[in-house]
């Protein structure tokens, strides 16, 4: 994997689609990941009987005759991708896990389908530790989102409107050693008010500003992309510049564009072979977001709200020359991705210090 972080280089990151199934990363090496962001195809979740089916026949005709057997063999499937995410990260690296639960009536029976508690399990068998989640709100408008007996006790049930973002770790605590590692730590350092928001167990903010970024209609309708802005914080949470982010069920790449923008390396595998070049046009665009800029923007809002209400910013930022909250933003460093370029295979981005 291309690795350049510390800004003694000009930036450069290199993005990769490969076409195939996630069950077997064969041209991923063990221990070069440093970051999972996914979002599987939900088990019991009827838009995705099919693709589950595809990879184990017996699933479909289980669904209604033996659906807790089907439900084990959806998971049978994804589990083997967690095991590969396990080979390939590096010790210390994260797994972000993006899934929702199902609700859905089989055999005669309504009930809940626990997707993620059955990943958590799987995963903790592969020797991850759980780390505290998160629960992403999404709030639907839909006047009939109420399920059962109404306003009669008794048989109605509670509406589902979140999903989870499962975070687990390969092992124990990162370790950053030598000076280029540890500078491009300190570079990739967010701002105290970002820290607020991302670290927050509930995110009920992303869809508005996810759909703003999300330019890939079509391929949404069929791929349940997930708004930018939830790889973008992971990315900026759990890895640093030079970074390689692998994304196992790519979909429309929104992964990969988060960790283009960032300054991360990527690597996305998607079992749809129609998907990996308008993921690569995609990831090409990430110039034209703007999210360092916009961050940096952010941040200078944040700062004049601050002083306006009377209260200080004890630290000085040197690269963006303004104030800030805490000691360890001070080298904190924004890129802006410039200067794509879509080759045989794979994007390469250069990168400018943010304005
Ligand atoms: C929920 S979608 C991912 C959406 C993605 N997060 C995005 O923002 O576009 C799941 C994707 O996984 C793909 N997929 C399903 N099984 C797979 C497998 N075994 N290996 C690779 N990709 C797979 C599907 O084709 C689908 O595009």
């Amino acid at each position: 994997m291309p690795a350049l972080a510390a800004s003694a280089a000009p930036m450069q990151t290199t993005h990769r689609v490969l076409t195939g199934d996630a069950r077997r990363l064969h041209s991923v090496a063990d221990a070069s990941v440093a970051l999972v962001v996914t979002s599987p195809p939900y088990p019991m979740i009827a838009m995705w009987d099919d693709v589950f089916a595809a990879m184990n026949p017996s699933v479909k005709a289980d669904l209604e005759r033996a659906p807790a057997r089907a439900f084990e063999a959806q998971h049978a499937t994804l589990d083997a991708v967690w095991a590969e995410c396990h080979r390939v990260l590096l010790p210390g690296g994260i797994l972000c896990v993006n899934i929702g639960d199902a609700t859905r009536t089989l055999a005669g029976e309504f009930r809940l389908w626990s997707n993620h508690g059955r990943v958590l399990r799987a995963c903790e068998a592969l020797g991850f530790s759980i780390l505290p989640d998160i629960l992403w709100r999404k709030p639907t408008n839909a006047p009939n989102k109420f399920m059962g007996s109404g306003m009669l006790p008794g048989g109605a049930y509670v509406t589902y409107e979140h999903e989870y973002v499962l975070v687990l770790r390969k092992g124990g605590l990162r370790v950053f050693t030598g000076d280029d590692s540890r500078r491009a730590r300190r570079e990739s350092a967010y701002f105290w008010e970002e820290r607020n928001v991302w670290f927050s167990d509930l995110w009920s903010d992303l869809l508005g500003a996810g759909q703003a970024m999300t330019r890939a209609p079509d391929l949404r309708e069929r791929s349940a992309a997930f708004p930018l802005e939830l790889p973008s914080r992971l990315v900026h949470m759990y890895s640093v510049y030079g970074d390689t982010v692998l994304d196992p069920f790519a979909g429309t790449g929104t992964t990969l564009l988060a960790a283009a923008c960032a300054g991360r390396n990527s690597v996305g595998v998607e079992l749809e072979a129609a998907f990996a070049e308008r993921i690569h046009a995609r990831v090409a665009a990430a110039p034209t977001l703007g999210r360092a800029a916009a961050r940096m923007a952010a941040h200078r809002r944040f700062v004049a709200e601050r002083l306006a209400a009377g209260k200080t910013l004890a630290h000085h930022n040197g690269p963006h020359d303004v104030p800030v909250i805490t000691g360890q933003e001070r080298d904190l460093c924004l890129y802006e991705p410039v200067d794509a370029r879509v080759l045989e295979g794979r994007v390469e981005m250069g990168y400018v210090k943010a304005g």
